[in-house]
């Protein structure tokens, strides 16, 4: 290629972003290829309005002074006419009829973790050292078998997450998933712009920085690549959104369907109690009738600290990620260029200053803009929140080790924990000390341990249940 493309030059030149092309002469074919590549993958018409500050749509800006806490189905079912046990019918029944499909999100890199791979790829089980991908796909599989279906995985990874991600599966033979029922796609990438000039930058001679566009590019990467079609192909009405991050999350959860569906919600979303004003979780909150998360970035310190009459927090519903999305409702939003806005973040970022000088800046220099999914709640009518015991749903991994909170080390505890509780219900005797853990095909939930367990009388050293059949179990004491 010599000349360059006079669409791209003209765009370019339209948007004040003819300096992407200062280094043309410098690089080679292939090179100028991939940058015309990169620009023509853009859509200059949404930066021009970013950086104008014009980037249309802020309804989904949250006014703080209207904010009131949320009315949310309770952990204990209060809240709603129906019972959890209505509830888990409902979602087994959607389950069965092979309406759920799981979404998965998997393309932040793990950089706070300290992990140099694929945050999913972390070895999360306390004993068995299964990666957090593993767990999910176990967790799929026991749905599968109990429900009689096969629920599509589609899995969202990122231009950093992708290869490596591809590789994991094809290696570990899909996790023992069926390679038909996944689906891994990449998310966008949006440009980073000079936070003084509004000039996108270069991070090489031939090519732009960018970063990802935020879990909220979910949406524009289901229907890019081809998922949103292959759900409505195989009947799906139902999208079950975890973050890769939470190895418990209730990823297909029959009780948390079940309540999106008897209240009608077109989008759910799971919550926690927070443990601390400060927490860093979305705030779920509500404004008129509508349901909107508050990043905890956003937040005023002072309304985070807030406490009602009866001493506890009023903002107490903290975002875990965990969402039911029903697939008409996307398909009204992917209509709707604005159903997500992006928000900004100042950052530092590498770049190639108007010489072609690499720039390693120790301050923030840029804006990196992201889109985010749970923007999409107050789109959604009916929007249902729903609470859950933290220690049933929710042991994020965040930090490295050695942090405070959200540790590897915070969630494997958290892991046992639980599997200690679900034995100790089927009658167990278990020390306090051991580390216990439950494969989901083994037994997803307490009432199936109980059935697998009944010659277990007292477990006093660590143990990993994860075979299959009932008969192996007496190898296990
Ligand atoms: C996120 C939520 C927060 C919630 C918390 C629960 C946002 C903005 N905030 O915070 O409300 O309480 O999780 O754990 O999401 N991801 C992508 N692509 C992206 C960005 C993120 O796939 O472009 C995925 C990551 O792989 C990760 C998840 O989204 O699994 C969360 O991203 P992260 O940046 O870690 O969000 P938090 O700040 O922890």
């Amino acid at each position: 290629m010599k000349t360059i493309p006079e669409v791209i030059l003209n765009e370019l030149t339209t948007y004040g972003q003819s300096h992407l092309l200062k280094f043309w002469d410098e690089i080679n074919p292939a090179q100028q290829k991939d940058l015309v590549a990169e620009i023509a993958a853009i859509d200059w018409s949404i930066i021009g309005e970013l950086i104008s500050g014009k980037s249309s749509d802020t309804s989904n800006l949250v006014d703080v002074a209207a904010m009131q806490p949320p009315v949310a189905v309770r952990s204990d079912g209060e809240g709603v006419s129906w019972t959890i046990q209505d509830a888990i019918e409902a979602g087994e029944k959607a389950l069965s009829a092979g309406e759920v499909a799981a979404v998965m999100v998997a393309g932040g890199q793990g950089t706070r973790l300290g992990f140099k791979h694929p945050k999913g790829m972390y070895p999360i089980g306390p004993i068995s050292g299964r990666s957090l991908f593993q767990v999910f796909a176990d967790r799929l599989r026991a749905i599968n078998r109990r429900y009689e279906v096969e629920v599509p995985l589609y899995l969202m990874t990122s231009e950093a997450t992708h290869a490596e991600t591809l590789r994991y599966f094809s290696d570990h033979e899909y996790l023992g998933l069926s390679p038909s029922s996944v689906r891994i796609f990449k998310q966008g990438t949006m440009p980073a712009i000079d936070a003084t000039t509004g000039r996108c930058l270069l991070s090489s001679k031939s090519s732009l920085a960018l970063s990802p566009d935020g879990h909220g590019g979910t949406l524009a990467a289901l229907e890019n690549s081809g998922s949103l079609n292959d759900a409505r192909l195989r009947g799906i009405k139902h999208l079950a959104y975890i973050q890769v991050d939470n190895p418990l999350a209730q990823l297909c959860d029959p009780a948390l369907l079940g309540h999106h569906l008897l209240a009608k919600s077109e989008m759910t979303t799971q919550v926690v109690k927070k443990r601390y004003p400060l927490e860093r979780v979305g705030n779920v909150v509500r404004v008129g009738d509508r349901v909107h998360i508050v990043e905890y970035s956003d937040l005023p310190e002072s309304i985070a600290q807030q406490t009602g009459s009866d001493g506890e927090l009023r903002f107490w519903a903290g975002n875990i990620a965990v969402h039911i999305l029903d697939l008409h409702f996307l398909d009204r939003c992917l209509g709707q260029v604005t159903a997500l806005p992006f928000h900004r973040a100042l950052k530092a970022v590498e770049h190639l200053d108007a010489e072609g000088a690499q720039v390693k800046p120790d301050e923030p220099n840029a804006i990196k803009f992201e889109r985010f999914i749970f923007d999409l709640l107050p789109r959604a009518e009916n929007a249902l929140v729903v609470e859950a015991k933290p220690e049933l749903a929710f042991a994020p991994v965040k930090n490295a080790t050695g942090s405070e909170v959200d540790t590897p080390e915070l969630a494997k505890q958290a892991i046992c924990k639980l599997h200690r509780q679900w034995l100790r219900g089927a009658g167990v005797k278990v020390d306090e000390t051991t580390k216990i853990e439950i494969n989901p095909r083994f037994a997803l939930d307490p009432s199936e341990v109980a059935t697998r367990t009944h010659d277990l009388m007292h477990i006093a050293e660590d143990r990993y249940f994860d075979c299959e059949s009932p008969e192996k179990l007496s190898n296990l004491h």
